[in-house]
C-alpha cells in the first residue's frame, strides 16, 4: 500500500522508522511527503530511504491537492500540527485525500472534534476508510476497542487523564521546578503540541474530549463547547502543598449524556493519591468508560512516548489493508 504523508514532525518520523523495522511483514511504501516549510518530497514508485532518513526534500508542492495528485497514494496520513479551535488546515487536507478516494489515517484530533461525523458521511459515500486511533491515547485501543469489541454497549460517559504535557508540568512542580521548566522537559520528551499553551491550558483535552464524544456517544460538538479551565494557574508553592497532603492535581475530562445532550467538562482536579485516576506516573494516560452493559472499565497506558503515537497510525493502516 502506497502512503502520502503530509506533516513530518516528531510522528511523522516515528511512523517513518516503525514501517522500516516492520517492512519485511507489512510492506507499506512512502510515496510522497509534504511538509510547511521543510518541502516536498514524491516518488510515486516509493521514496528511498535515505530521503525519508534525512528529511530533507525539494520545493514544497503549490498545494495538498497538487501534492496528493503527484504522490498517487492509496492512503493519505495526516500529521500536521493540531489548530484546536478550528481544526484546519488538517479536516481540508483529509477533505481533499477523501475526494481523491484515498483512505486517510490521521493522529491530528482537530478534525475529529471538529468535523467527525461529515468527514465520517464523505469517507462512506467515497467507499474508503477514516481512522484515528492515535488521536487520543496514541496506540493504546480507544476507538478500536469500540469498532472491534464490545457489541450492544452504549457509552453514557467517560473520565479521562488524557494530557501527558500537563502531567509532566505538574510533577516538575511537585518536586519544586518550575512551570516552564516542566513544560520545557515535556518539549525534550516530543509529547507537547507545536504550541505548548494548548495542553496547559487545556485545549488538547477538550478536543480529545469533544473527540471521544463524537465518535462514542454521536455528540456533534467542537471543542469550544468543551467547558476547560487548565492548569495555568497552578504554581509550584500550590502543587508542593497539595503533594505534602497526599494529594495531587490530574487535568481531568469529564463527558455524560444528559437529558439535555452530552456535557463536556476539562479542569485541572485535586485528588487523592490513591484515586485511579491519579495512580499513572509520567506521560501515562488512562481513560475510563462508563457503560450501559459493561459497567465502567477502561484503558491505560503506561508512560507512552512518540513511538506508541506512530504505532496508532501504524496499527490504523493495518487495519485498512
Ligand atoms: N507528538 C505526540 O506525542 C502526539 C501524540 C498524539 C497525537 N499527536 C498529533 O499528531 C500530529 C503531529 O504531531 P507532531 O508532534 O509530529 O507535530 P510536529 O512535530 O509539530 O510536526 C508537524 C508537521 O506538520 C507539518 N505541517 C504543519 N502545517 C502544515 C501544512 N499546512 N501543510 C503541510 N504540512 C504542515 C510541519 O511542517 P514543517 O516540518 O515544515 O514545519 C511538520 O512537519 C498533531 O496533530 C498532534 O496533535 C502527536
Amino acid at each position: 500500500m502506497k502512503l502520502a504523508i503530509i506533516g513530518y514532525g516528531n510522528v511523522g518520523r516515528a511512523l517513518a522508522r516503525l514501517l522500516r523495522e516492520k517492512r519485511k511483514e507489512f510492506p507499506f511504501t512512502i510515496a510522497g511527503i509534504h511538509t510547511l516549510r521543510h518541502g516536498t518530497a514524491v516518488d510515486a514508485a516509493g521514496l528511498p530511504a535515505e530521503v525519508t532518513e534525512a528529511a530533507e526534500f525539494g520545493p514544497r508542492a503549490a498545494s495538498v491537492e497538487e501534492f496528493l495528485d503527484a504522490a498517487r497514494a492509496q492512503v493519505a496520513v495526516e500529521l500536521t500540527t493540531l489548530n484546536p479551535s478550528t481544526g484546519e488546515p488538517a479536516t481540508g487536507h483529509i477533505r481533499a485525500a477523501l475526494a481523491r478516494h484515498m483512505h486517510v489515517v490521521t493522529a491530528n484530533k482537530g478534525p475529529i472534534a471538529h468535523a467527525y461525523a461529515a468527514l465520517r458521511d464523505e469517507a462512506a459515500r467515497e467507499g474508503v476508510g477514516l481512522r484515528f486511533e492515535s488521536s487520543v491515547m496514541d496506540g493504546a485501543p480507544v476507538f478500536n476497542l469500540w469498532r472491534h469489541t464490545m457489541p450492544g454497549v452504549k457509552v453514557l460517559g467517560f473520565t479521562g487523564v488524557l494530557n501527558s504535557t500537563s502531567k509532566v508540568v505538574i510533577e516538575t512542580m511537585e518536586r519544586g521546578g518550575s512551570f516552564d521548566a516542566g513544560l520545557a522537559e515535556a518539549r525534550r520528551m516530543g509529547i507537547t503540541e507545536a504550541d505548548g499553551a494548548y495542553d496547559v491550558e487545556g485545549w488538547d483535552s477538550a478536543a480529545k474530549a469533544a473527540a471521544l464524544a463524537n465518535v462514542l456517544m454521536d455528540a456533534r460538538t467542537t471543542p469550544q463547547l468543551v467547558t476547560t479551565r487548565g492548569i495555568t494557574r497552578l504554581t509550584p508553592e500550590r502543587a508542593m502543598e497539595i503533594a505534602r497532603s497526599g494529594k495531587t492535581v490530574r487535568l481531568v475530562s469529564r463527558g455524560r449524556r444528559t437529558s439535555g445532550g452530552v456535557r463536556l467538562r476539562v479542569r485541572a482536579e485535586v485528588l487523592e493519591r490513591n484515586d485511579i485516576l491519579a495512580c499513572t506516573p509520567g506521560t501515562s494516560n488512562l481513560i475510563l468508560f462508563h457503560t450501559d452493559l459493561m459497567g465502567t472499565f477502561g484503558t491505560v497506558s503506561i508512560e507512552p512516548g512518540v513511538e506508541q503515537t506512530a504505532y496508532g497510525v501504524f496499527s490504523d493502516l493495518v487495519s485498512l489493508r
